[in-house]
C-alpha cells in the first residue's frame, strides 16, 4: 500500500531536483540558447570529442548516473571545454525544465539501454510520446541521430519513426564518429537520422 508520507518526500525530492536543474540549465544556456543535446551521454567520451571539433557549438550531456557524469565532468575539465556541459539529469525533467527560448538543433542518442523485455518496453527512451515532447520544444528542423546495436529496439524506432506526425527520417551522412563505451563493446550496430516537422 502506498504510504503517503513517503510519496510526499518523493514529491518533494522531485521538486527540488527540478528547481536544481532549472538553476543550473539557466547558467549553462544563458550564453547560447541553441544547442546540440546527448542524451544518456555515459562517460561522456562522444560530446567531449564533439564539443572539440566544434567550439562554436555549446553541447549539453545528460544522464542519470551520478559517477558516470563526475567521469564526463573530469574529461570536460581536462579538455577546458567551455562549451561543453555535462548534467545530472532525467531526459523527460530536463524538458520539462529547459527554459523557453532554449532549443537543441541535434539530438544524439547513442546506444541507450535496449530493455529487451517486452513487459520492460515501456523505459525506453525513443517512444512516440517522449518524441513528441522533444519536437513540441526543439521546433521544426532539429536533427535525431540515433545508433544502437540492439535490432528489435532499432526496429521499433523505425516503425514509431515511419508514422510520426512530428519527425521524419532522412538519409543523410552520420555527422561526426567518435567511439562511445559501448559501441567499442558492440560487434554490430544501425543508425538512423531524422527530422523533426
Ligand atoms: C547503455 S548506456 C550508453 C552510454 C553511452 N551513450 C555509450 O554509448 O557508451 C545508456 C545510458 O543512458 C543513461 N540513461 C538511461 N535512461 C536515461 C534517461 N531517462 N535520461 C538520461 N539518461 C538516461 C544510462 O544511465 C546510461 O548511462
Amino acid at each position: 500500500m502506498e504510504n503517503p508520507a513517503r510519496t510526499a518526500e518523493h514529491l518533494a525530492r522531485l521538486d527540488q531536483r527540478r528547481e536544481a536543474l532549472r538553476a543550473r540549465l539557466g547558467g549553462v544556456l544563458a550564453p547560447a540558447p541553441r544547442f546540440v543535446w546527448e542524451i544518456g551521454c555515459g562517460h561522456g567520451h562522444f560530446l567531449t570529442a564533439y564539443a572539440l571539433a566544434h567550439p562554436a557549438v555549446s553541447c549539453i550531456g545528460i544522464d542519470i548516473v551520478r559517477e558516470r557524469i563526475e567521469r564526463a565532468e573530469r574529461k570536460r575539465e581536462r579538455a577546458r571545454l567551455p562549451n561543453l556541459h555535462f548534467l545530472l539529469a532525467e531526459a523527460g525533467m530536463f524538458l520539462e525544465v529547459l527554459p523557453v527560448n532554449a532549443r537543441p538543433t541535434d539530438i544524439f542518442v547513442l546506444f541507450p539501454d535496449p530493455w529487451p523485455k517486452q513487459r520492460h518496453h515501456k523505459h525506453r527512451i525513443l517512444q512516440a510520446d517522449f518524441l513528441a515532447r522533444v519536437a513540441q520544444r526543439a521546433g521544426q528542423g532539429t536533427r535525431l541521430y540515433f545508433r544502437t546495436d540492439h535490432a528489435p529496439y532499432f526496429q521499433a524506432v523505425r516503425e514509431v519513426l515511419q508514422v510520426h506526425p512530428n519527425w521524419r527520417m532522412v538519409e543523410e551522412n552520420w555527422p561526426f564518429e567518435e567511439l562511445t563505451v559501448f559501441q567499442a563493446r558492440a560487434p554490430a550496430y544501425q543508425s538512423l537520422i531524422a527530422v523533426s516537422k
